[in-house]
């Protein structure tokens, strides 16, 4: 089990590297000025929405890094979480262990990385923010 985090730690590292490289490539090309510009402000949909306490603690954990809101990255996104697992205390529960223990197999082989310092009750606010996102 081990072997795997280190694995998709590694795997994250080289995920980034690569974006770090694409970007200066865009910036380059200079041309594309415009369309980055609108990229950029989509980047926070939500802005000008109060966040609930479960976005604002997933905003100052690591989640965004390999989670975004539509669109998978490292992680599934937020909303194909919400859209697999209805918003029920079970799956709350189950989701919050698995945030705080880690791993891998439900959406495939890359392991999520274990966060030991979030309390059972912190996770649980992340995951009900994450599960309340279907259908909007
Ligand atoms: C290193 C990247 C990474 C980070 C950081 C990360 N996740 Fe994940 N997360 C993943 C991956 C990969 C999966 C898919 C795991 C699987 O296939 O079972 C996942 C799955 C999930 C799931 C669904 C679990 C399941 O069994 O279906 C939830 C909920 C979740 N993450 C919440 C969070 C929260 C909350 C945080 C921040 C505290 C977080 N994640 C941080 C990579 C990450």
């Amino acid at each position: 089990m081990r072997k795997r985090y280190l694995a998709s730690l590694v795997l994250c590292t080289a995920l980034f590297a690569a974006c770090g490289g694409e970007k200066k490539q865009d910036q380059q090309a200079g041309d594309n000025s415009h369309e980055n510009a609108t990229d950029n402000s989509m980047v926070s949909p939500n802005a000008g929405k109060p966040a609930s306490k479960g976005e604002t603690l997933m905003a100052q954990s690591d989640c965004k890094t390999c989670h975004k809101e539509e669109m998978k990255v490292i992680g599934p996104s937020l909303k194909d979480i919400a859209g697999k697992y209805p918003n029920t205390p079970e799956n709350v529960d189950k989701l919050s262990d698995k945030v705080i223990k880690g791993g891998a197999g439900n959406w495939g082989d890359v392991a999520m990385l274990p966060h030991p310092n979030i309390s059972k009750d912190d996770a649980k606010e992340m995951v009900s923010y994450i599960l309340s996102l279907s259908g909007k």
